[in-house]
């Protein structure tokens, strides 16, 4: 492909992904085929002799879409929400034409700059401390990260040097660095994401997963508790994960008994704020610390440079990382914080109106509280009887939704995922769910 040919298949390409996302109402969010389903429609080896670009065009839609979930369906409300935009992927496609691994300053120091900048404005955006933001002029600042699991596990790894540090002196027998780490314990809610526990697994240390309230809230006396209990037994406590929105059902620990002092703050503005994966935003007050954990310094790698500007490798675990910090510059310029509010809003308000549906039928309850864009309902009766409801909602097709249980209590989750989403597509939701319980339950008086 030639750059005049380019021009051209872009351009086709950009239609067609219009035409996708404006059209995709049309598409069932969810996909009929089964494993294995693509093996069967295209060779066993790569083709010795380039294809022509028409056959690879053709293949999208013979080939992908009839084994893709439509996560930008309005008729999608599985999981969380995985952001989209058209200003996210332009962007993106100019990252991808840079194509530059901004590992080091000097590796292309527009890639570092932009995001140490765009990180601040994200962290003024969220009115975190002072202390991450980098133009405080201290050793806080903020890293794009791929995802909250790689930024849960990095933060963990940190603190596991600081302490191993805090306990072992530089003349000490190294030996005694293993020993040490046989005592550390880290902590989280029964309620966090499993990737805390990963991280735990991962970074060779025990997780405790610690019980939550009635609201699936990590309390301070059940940590502090906890906390007394294992110094007492001779650990080490060294860790604590605290989640703002769980994912069984958007609870939230109350911070102000556990974290009021974080040193790592995470969140992913690739679900709600209009940036395509990956983009995990990770900040934390000393940065000093992830270079302790992770600094290796081969000459390749050395530039004149170092120490006026982050050198990002220190950071993270990969060494090569994209420019995406320029997909957040085009969203938050395009939309401005005024345009992303109300697009959050909007999405709690449709949850709210979902809300409202199942409060209006008698059959149903809500499980917990309705908070940000999730809704988490179930049919007062068993477990068993809601396994069967989500089961031939999602069997019927015309909207996708995944179930959690909290506290042995098996309940679904609606979230309110597309940007597309409208209150007719809330209203078709409902329409669903109630058609097929009545069908449900007369089957069962049958
Ligand atoms: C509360 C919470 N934490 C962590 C994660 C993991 O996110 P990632 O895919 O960015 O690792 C999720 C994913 O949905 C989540 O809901």
């Amino acid at each position: 492909m030639d750059a005049s040919e380019f021009r051209r298949r872009g351009k086709e390409m950009i239609d067609y992904v219009a035409d996708y996302l404006e059209n995709i109402r049309e598409r069932q969010p969810f996909p009929d085929v089964t494993p294995g389903y693509l093996r069967n429609l295209i060779p066993d080896h790569a083709p010795e002799e380039g294809e022509k670009y028409e056959e690879v065009f053709k293949d999208i839609e013979r080939v992908i879409m009839p084994g893709v979930t439509h996560w930008h369906s309005p008729q999608f409300h599985a999981y969380f929400p995985t952001a989209n935009s058209y200003p996210g992927i332009v962007a993106d496609i100019l990252s991808d034409a840079i194509g530059c691994i901004g590992f080091t300053w000097a590796s292309s120091p527009a890639c570092t700059e932009l995001e140490v900048v765009m990180m601040d404005w994200l962290g003024k955006m969220l009115n975190l401390p002072e202390q991450f933001l980098s133009s405080s002029g201290g050793p806080g600042g903020g890293v794009i990260q791929s995802t909250a699991s790689e930024a849960t596990l990095v933060a963990l790894l940190s603190a596991r040097t600081m302490f191993i540090r805090k306990h072992i002196g530089p003349g000490d027998d190294p030996h005694r660095e293993n020993a040490v780490m046989t005592k550390f314990v880290a902590y989280c809610s029964d309620q966090a994401h499993s990737s805390v526990e990963r991280a735990g697994l991962i970074g060779g240390v025990p997780m405790r997963m610690l019980e939550t309230d009635s609201k699936g809230a990590l309390r301070g006396e059940t940590l502090q508790l906890a906390i007394q209990r294992d110094k007492a037994a001779g650990l080490i406590p060294f860790f604590v994960c605290a989640t703002l929105g769980t994912t069984p059902s958007c609870a939230f620990d109350n911070v102000l008994e556990v974290g009021k002092y974080a040193m790592s703050f995470n969140f992913n503005p690739h679900k709600w704020l209009k940036v395509n994966f990956d983009c995990s935003a990770m900040w934390v007050k000393d940065s000093r610390l992830l270079s302790d954990a992770f600094e290796v310094d081969p000459l390749y790698l050395k530039h004149e440079n170092q120490g006026k500007m982050p050198d990002y490798r220190h950071w993270h675990i990969p060494l090569g990382r994209r420019f995406r910090s320029l997909k957040l510059w085009f969203v938050l310029r395009l939309y401005g914080i005024k345009g992303l509010q109300e697009s959050i809003r909007k999405d709690v308000m449709l949850a709210h109106e979902f809300e409202a549906y199942i409060k209006s039928d008698e059959r149903f309850e809500i499980f917990g509280e309705v908070v940000m864009g999730l809704v988490c309902f179930r049919l007062k009766g068993s477990n068993e009887l809601n396994e069967k409801l989500l089961k031939l909602i999602n069997d019927d097709r015309r909207i996708h939704i995944v179930p959690s249980k909290v506290k042995d209590t098996y309940f679904l989750r609606l979230a309110i995922c597309a940007s597309r989403t409208t209150s007719q597509d809330v209203r078709l939701a409902w329409n669903v769910t109630r058609e097929i319980t009545n069908g449900l339950m007369s089957s069962l008086k049958q």
